[in-house]
């Protein structure tokens, strides 16, 4: 491999703030706007969100450390990255194998993502325009059964999202991924403080607060660890190389562990703040909190539906959860896309439009799922959508993080590890490697058995 294809773009985030707002634009997505609210209520509230943290800070935490150092070490992407990495401290450059799971991860999970943000692109519509007002429970499930039984619909919003995901990656580090950052991330801010007050008026803020903050310790099982070990993994976007393509661009006088505790706190904030935005509104409504695509475009509408001025903020809470989607799918795309202008000397637009083909192409399998494939099952009974999204973020994300950290800690030279982390007190670096290559690769390792387990067990039978 010509060295000249593996010195990486040159690239750099104008500063250290650009990068704590992309990388937490990646992180805020689909998994804390739905995903992490229903989770934390159904798995013991104040208990489960106490597990969460520790998770984020025993696992998350050095995990994308190790991710973002390699990435600034490396400066390319991940593919590049790995194999640079591997020469440097003399390890085989079969590591760049890492690089390629992510891009593959990359692939899979933006296929299935733009489908979702599709969806909420089209509920902002929906609701914006007072579909919803005064709708009964039958009515507002019946017209989400509907749109998924279309596929030409589901078709049509994938294909806008993709698009828009694209243009704007094609654009480069600074006009696309900066530019769309510096306007999506604080208006997401401003959305969710808005949609924060209203549930506090909603009148039923005190039961929303009970349900996720109480301490519900008989409601948290051995499975809530590990769910909120997935969760902590799935919503800082770790194990794929998002966070090692973003840390190729980070300039080298910021400081990572503090820049990274920053993002990781920003993700936390926004998954709870999500769930206070959310709960108080189904309960005043006297709903029954409803579990992942239900809850979202079935339970909210109709509860938004019920209250005064509901479309308006029925269609915020959409747009919200659309920005949150988008830059979280434009860094989906980095791995694999810095790997090919690196590899070819190509122009960012012309790959950009090619992987978006490629999505655009798997993503039919999801959107089919829904409709015309919705009895086609795979391994476990999964469908398509299933399989892929189990498949990446079960399997491949667990299994890259568990290796990323390990070859930070393990393999690379310990002095190039502890200048990249400005860490100068022995002690603290034995801490450093404590924590991030013992106790956070074991964690993950549990997950990983546990979840990949009975999927074994299914097969062997
Ligand atoms: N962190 C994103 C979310 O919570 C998902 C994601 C995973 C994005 C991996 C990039 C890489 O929705």
């Amino acid at each position: 491999m010509a060295d000249t294809h593996t010195s990486g773009s040159g690239q750099r985030w104008s500063n250290r703030w650009l990068f704590v707002l992309a990388a937490a634009g990646s992180a805020v997505g689909l998994g804390n706007i739905w995903k992490f609210p229903y989770i934390a209520g159904e798995n013991g509230g104040g208990a489960f969100v106490l597990i969460y943290l520790v998770c984020i800070a025993a696992v998350g935490i050095p995990i994308m450390v190790s991710e973002v150092l390699m990435g600034r070490q490396g400066r390319s992407s991940p593919i590049h990255t790995m194999r640079k990495l591997a020469k440097q401290s003399g390890r085989s450059s079969r590591w760049s194998i890492l690089g390629w799971m992510g891009v593959l991860a990359g692939f899979l999970i933006l296929s299935y993502y733009a489908v979702i943000a599709g969806w909420a692109v089209n509920y902002i519509l929906a609701s914006g325009s007072g579909t919803f007002t005064g709708a009964s429970a039958e009515a507002v499930g019946q017209s989400f059964n509907e749109f998924l039984a279309s596929p030409i619909e589901l078709i049509a919003y994938q294909t806008g999202f993709l698009a828009l995901t694209i243009w704007i990656v094609g654009r480069g580090v600074t006009k696309g991924l900066e530019a769309a950052i510096r306007w999506f991330m604080p208006l997401l801010f401003v959305l969710l403080i808005a949609l924060l007050v209203y549930a506090f008026n909603s009148g039923g803020f005190d039961q929303g607060l009970a349900f996720m903050f109480d301490m519900k310790w008989e409601a948290v099982t051995p499975e809530s660890w590990l769910i909120a070990m997935g969760q902590a993994f799935f919503t800082l976007s770790l194990g794929m190389g998002t966070m090692m393509a973003y840390g190729a661009y980070v300039p080298d006088d910021a400081h990572l562990g503090s820049t990274v505790v920053t993002i990781a706190l920003i993700d936390t904030f926004i998954a709870i703040a999500a769930g206070l935005a959310i709960f108080p509104i189904v309960f005043a409504n006297g709903l029954e909190v409803a579990q992942g695509p239900g809850l979202t475009f079935v339970t909210l509408p109709l509860a938004f539906g019920q209250m005064p001025l509901g479309s308006l903020f029925g269609a915020l809470f959409f747009l919200l959860l659309s920005f949150a989607a988008i830059t979280s799918a434009i860094s989906l795309t980095e791995p694999a896309l810095s790997f090919l202008v690196e590899e070819y000397n190509a122009k960012r637009q012309r790959v950009a439009v090619s992987l978006g083909i490629i999505c655009w192409v798997l993503g039919l399998g999801t959107v089919f799922s829904f409709n015309l494939w919705s009895d086609v099952t795979f391994v476990g009974g999964l469908t398509f959508f299933d399989t892929v999204d189990y498949f990446s973020q079960n399997i491949l994300l667990p299994l890259g993080g568990m290796l990323i950290t390990f070859f930070a800690i393990w393999l690379l030279p310990r002095d190039l590890v502890d200048k990249q982390l400005g860490i100068e007190k022995a002690w603290v670096s034995v801490l450093w490697r404590l924590l991030a290559g013992v106790i956070a690769p074991l964690c993950v390792l549990a997950v990983f058995v546990s979840t990949i387990w009975p999927l074994l067990a299914g097969l062997l039978m």
